[in-house]
């Protein structure tokens, strides 16, 4: 495995300890949760820029693990590509770090097996508002996750989930952690499919740029993620 970037093995163990705190029904322990997003945007300005680092494979630290700091990482990439300040980063790769936690909260793992029937569709659907409470419940830092948690499934053009009464744009957070979330579990395997290679899941995100997609974003992240090597670099 490459060395480009420090190991996020031990992250990536914190981050499964917290899944499951969360899965047993108790607070999101924010102190570690802070310092394994700390450490993951650390680890991703040590890689320099463009460079997509990924972490080690769904096999070695479940599915969730993976696709969580996977997402992150390609958060954090995407705004270290829009020049953000480097403060507005951290917090971008953490509110996608922990955008799908809810998924702990509604008995449901989608990113295990096969198509989810129409009872497990709606336990998913349910994952942006179980996250948003859990992130709420755990204070100040995590005021921006909260809404990045909620409004992470919320298209431009006013669908998406949850549903709510009053039609509106998702923060700019939010537009930026749903590219990045999208294109993350595109290129990453599922036990129904094989992943996406990046070319094929750029091109079907574009097609449904200025729907599902902020257009402007879009194009940016398109543009950020032709800069980068073809294939992944392993973290661990
Ligand atoms: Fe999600
Ligand atoms: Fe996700």
């Amino acid at each position: 495995m490459s060395t480009l970037v420090p190991t996020l093995l031990e992250e990536a163990r914190a981050l499964g300890w917290i899944h499951e705190e969360v899965k047993a029904g108790r607070p999101l322990p924010a102190l570690e949760a802070h310092a394994v997003a700390h450490a993951v945007a650390l680890a991703l300005r040590g890689a320099g820029p463009g460079v997509l680092p990924r972490t080690a494979e769904a096999s070695i630290t479940g599915p969730f693990v993976a696709h969580s700091l996977n997402a992150a990482l390609c958060a954090g990439v995407f705004a270290t590509a829009l020049r953000l300040d480097p403060d507005v980063i951290s917090a971008l790769v953490m509110a996608a770090l922990f955008a799908d936690i809810g998924q702990a909260r509604t008995g449901f793992d989608p990113l295990a097996g096969g198509p989810p029937t129409p009872e497990q569709w709606d336990k998913v659907r349910r994952h942006p508002v179980e996250g948003a409470r859990v992130l709420l419940q755990a204070g100040t830092p995590f005021e921006l996750p909260a809404v990045v948690a909620y409004e992470h499934h919320m298209a431009l053009d006013g669908t998406g989930y949850p549903e709510r009464p009053v039609k509106r744009p998702p923060h700019f957070a939010s537009r930026l952690v749903r590219i990045a979330d999208a294109f993350t579990a595109m290129t990453e395997p599922r036990p129904r499919r094989p992943a996406h290679p990046p070319d094929a899941a750029l091109a079907q995100m574009d097609s449904e740029s200025g729907t599902a997609f902020d257009p402007e974003l879009m194009h940016a992240f398109a543009a950020a993620m032709q800069h980068l090597p073809p294939r992944p670099i392993a973290v661990e």
